[in-house]
């Protein structure tokens, strides 16, 4: 269990340390399995689901060697696929369990791939139902759920059309289509993720993509060789990013610079959203390695609600951090059209409003989102005359947060009216839920920089970003209860 100080001044900050993308590293160790010499891998994430997909590649044959910094390494293929001797743990990682699922259903050998029991709970209908539709032998328990037992044979071509906007389907569709017979077409409604198409086009594989209004096609031709090797650093995870864009976003009088994050359009739509709220928000583009990356700055400002009911798969995983920003909003906002939240690593539709409820905040849970009357902040209002005017040409120099020389009318106004307005709406005493999702639990986190929280069972937050409570430490009071 954690609490939270709330903070008594702007945030001013330059993070150079979130933790690296979680998509895209799972990738790495999976895709340097298929390479025919040695792949380079900077900047791994070493957290928990992405340690357990490395696992997983090691026991299926990746030889992995150390470079000198943290979580830079040498992935080494085998001349193929081995069957391990051993249960594959993909811990609490859907992205791992789904796309082993695609890859192994088209490999040699008998695999088990097994989980936590939030993964267990989690629906693998969606990808053993086409797998097994192209001949995969995948076996389930009780009709859809981890653990599962897949014997890989080889499998027919395929067109389908997905009804679930999902990259983890797609890229499970798509890793057993590199193995197939004949070529494949993969479509979808919406675009999702598209690190597998990208990696693998850059790593020598046919895999192309038409789009019409309706849908979005992709052709895959199968392997005929294996693929050249990955030379990647990876970038910062903007998801893991957009906690502290939230911080700043809703903390009067304050701004932060996010350093060399992903700005893969697919994945940085919730930056978008809150830019649509209000809060400024600016692009920096400085390099591009499969992949567009650069800086991300925003600065607090008044917040307004907002509707969301499309591009969802672009916004998935922030959802739960948009809700947070909605509080601090003037007005009802409303998500639709988001029940895959339902099946995320928690239902997080209800953990969301569930915690919400506790805290007071007038808010209601729908089959496919949830509506949320935003407490309104005055305070906001007050800081942003205050808040110097951005030069995108000349990006503020900023300090850590322990440096940061706060103005003292600012810090008397936050404190004044912090304790006047929005501490008095809600009863930030409440010990709110993770329910073992790392999401939730970061989420929640940030609210306490301007509410004050108490989170249970946080340990959650290491499946994807092990150094948010050293970040979290640098801006306000973080404590571990027992
Ligand atoms: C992911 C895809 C998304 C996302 C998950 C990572 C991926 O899941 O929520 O955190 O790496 O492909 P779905 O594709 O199931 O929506």
């Amino acid at each position: 269990m954690i609490t939270i100080a709330p903070v008594k001044q702007g945030l001013h900050k330059e993070i150079d340390s979130i933790a690296p993308d979680k998509s895209i590293s799972h990738r790495c160790a999976m895709f340097a399995l298929l390479a025919d010499s040695p792949s380079i891998v900077r900047n791994y994430l070493l957290a928990q689901d992405t340690l357990h997909t490395l696992e997983i590649a090691k026991k299926l044959g990746l030889k992995v060697t150390e470079l000198g910094e943290k979580g830079d390494f040498i992935f080494t293929p085998p001349s193929k696929i081995t069957e391990p001797d051993s249960v594959l743990d993909c811990g609490n990682a859907g992205t791992a369990m789904r796309l082993y699922t695609g890859l192994l259903s088209a490999q040699n050998g008998y695999f088990v791939l097994s989980g936590d029991k939030y993964l267990h709970a989690r629906p693998m209908n969606r990808v053993i139902k086409p797998l097994q539709s192209i001949g995969a032998q995948i076996y389930s328990r009780n009709g859809g759920y981890a653990p599962l037992s897949v014997v890989g044979r080889e499998l027919l071509g395929f067109n389908f059309t997905s009804e679930i906007a999902s990259a983890q389907v797609k890229s499970a569709l798509i890793l057993a289509a590199l193995f197939a017979k004949d070529s494949s077409v993969y479509s979808e409604r919406e675009h999702t993720r598209d690190h597998t198409e990208r990696m693998l086009c850059g790593m020598g594989a046919e895999i192309t993509r038409d789009s019409t209004q309706a849908l979005s096609t992709i052709h895959i031709t199968p392997l005929v060789r294996k693929l050249k090797p990955l030379d990647i650093v990876i970038p910062a995870d903007p998801s893991s990013a957009f906690f502290f864009a939230l911080a700043a976003a809703i903390t009067p009088d304050s701004s932060v610079l996010l350093k060399n994050v992903l700005l893969n359009p697919t994945r940085i739509e919730a930056f978008k959203v809150l830019e649509s709220m209000g809060a400024i928000v600016e692009y920096h583009h400085t390099e591009c390695a499969y992949e567009e990356v650069g800086d991300i700055y925003v600065q607090s400002a008044p917040l307004r609600a907002v509707a969301i009911s499309e591009n969802i798969s672009w916004l998935i995983d922030e959802l739960p951090a948009l809700a947070i920003a909605f509080c601090f909003a003037n007005g009802r906002s409303e998500v639709s059209n988001a029940k895959e939240l339902r099946v995320k690593e928690c239902d997080r539709i209800h953990a969301v409003i569930s915690n919400l409820k506790a805290l007071g905040i007038t808010c209601e849970e729908k089959d496919d989102g949830f509506i949320i009357e935003g407490l309104g902040d005055t305070l906001l209002e007050k800081t942003a005359q205050k808040s110097p005017k951005v030069d995108s040409s000349n990006i503020p120099i900023f300090a850590t947060a322990k440096n940061v020389d706060c103005h003292a009318t600012a810090h008397a106004v936050s404190r004044n009216d912090r304790d006047n307005s929005l501490c008095e709406k809600v009863d930030s005493s409440v010990v709110l839920r993770s329910f073992g999702d790392h999401r939730i639990a970061m989420s929640f986190a940030i609210m306490g920089l301007r509410l004050g929280a108490v989170i249970d069972d946080e340990e959650c937050i290491s499946v994807s970003f092990p150094n948010f409570l050293e970040i979290l430490r640098e801006m306000t009071e973080v404590r571990l209860l027992d």
